[in-house]
């Protein structure tokens, strides 16, 4: 595509300009905006880019490992990787609110990654993964809060920063993903599902717990990995799992059984502002129903989530 890779080419000249030998600062997410901002700036200047990274304990199965070798190996960008999970998961600690959940996750992430700006000294520049999308919908907001994102708007205000560049700000996401695969981005990840901020987070109806999250991250690699394999992962816009607060009683090996009901949630959509339920092949959904139940731990019932956006939301929380 000559259009974007000559707008790639366009974007590192000017970043190159504008920094000259400053020093900027990035916050990586892991998502598909942070990485293709990040990769974009480091092939302008370098080693004069850090990048923080902070695991929340909230990602999915190996993804804080992911995102650490890929920017560590193969692009050799200085990163910091923050193991804060305790911190989320002691903050987060009998927190059942929806809305609360998220400003605490939004506001600790924001914490630290302030204390480790810190450490790094004065920087000059700030990167923020904006894209166009993002400017409209926090410019032409109409004041009705469905959800507070986390991710958009939050800016550290405890970080000494001159300006903030935003090189995705004209992009639509597909337009984000050429220009990610034109800086060599892996396909796999520039191509990934939308993960929200508070990650699983909100993906756990009810207080958030270790136990829980690891329950939740082996059934949504199952389904993940299952939709893969059945060649859905372009087709289907976004397909999670979610652990309910629900209990039920089920049987194994002859016994009484008192578990979790997880729910799969899979939907087509092209804005993720409506969506329609994916109608998955049933024998898809038979294998992850019995893998699930099978390989991970205190699950004993699975439903599938049939609504559409509106009336539900995407996410459940
Ligand atoms: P809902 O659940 O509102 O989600 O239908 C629409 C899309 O937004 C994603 N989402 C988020 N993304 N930070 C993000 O970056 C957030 O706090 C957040 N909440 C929801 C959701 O996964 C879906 O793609």
């Amino acid at each position: 595509d000559w259009k974007m890779s000559s707008f790639v080419e366009e974007s590192i000249k000017e970043i190159k300009e504008k920094v000259g030998d400053k020093k900027v600062l990035c916050a990586l997410s892991g998502g598909v905006d942070s990485s293709v901002a990040a990769v974009m700036i480091h092939k302008a200047i370098g080693k004069q880019l850090t990048c923080i990274f902070v695991d929340h304990g909230l990602l999915r199965k190996d993804e804080g490992d992911q995102v650490e070798e890929l920017f560590r190996k193969q692009y050799d960008i200085n990163l910091v990787r923050v193991n804060a999970q305790d911190r989320f998961l002691d903050k987060l600690k009998g927190v059942t609110d929806p809305e609360r959940k998220r400003k605490i996750i939004g506001e600790e992430f924001i914490r630290v990654f302030e204390e480790e700006a810190k450490k790094i000294g004065k920087v000059d520049f700030l990167v923020q993964g904006t894209i166009y999308p993002d400017v409209i919908e926090s410019g032409a907001g109409d004041g009705a809060v469905i959800k507070s994102h986390h991710n958009v708007g939050g800016l550290p205000d405890h970080v000494d920063f001159k300006e903030i560049i935003e090189p995705l700000r004209n992009l639509f996401k597909e337009e984000v993903r050429k220009a990610g695969l034109e800086l060599g981005i892996p396909e796999d990840m520039v191509m990934r599902q939308p993960f929200p901020g508070p990650g699983l987070g909100i993906r756990i109806i009810g207080e958030i717990t270790r136990e829980k999250l690891d329950i939740l991250r082996e059934a949504d690699y199952i389904f993940r990995e299952e939709i893969k394999r059945a060649g859905l992962d372009r087709e289907v816009n976004q397909y999670f799992t979610v652990l309910t607060n629900m209990r039920s009683v089920g049987v194994k090996d002859d016994k009484r059984t008192y578990d979790y009901t997880l729910a799969l949630r899979a939907v087509k959509t092209t804005d993720f502002m409506t969506a329609k339920w994916a109608k998955l092949p049933y024998d898809l959904l038979e294998r992850v129903s019995d893998r699930i139940v099978n390989e991970v731990g205190h699950i004993n019932r699975i439903v599938y989530d049939i609504t559409g956006k509106p009336p539900a939301t995407i996410e459940w929380e």
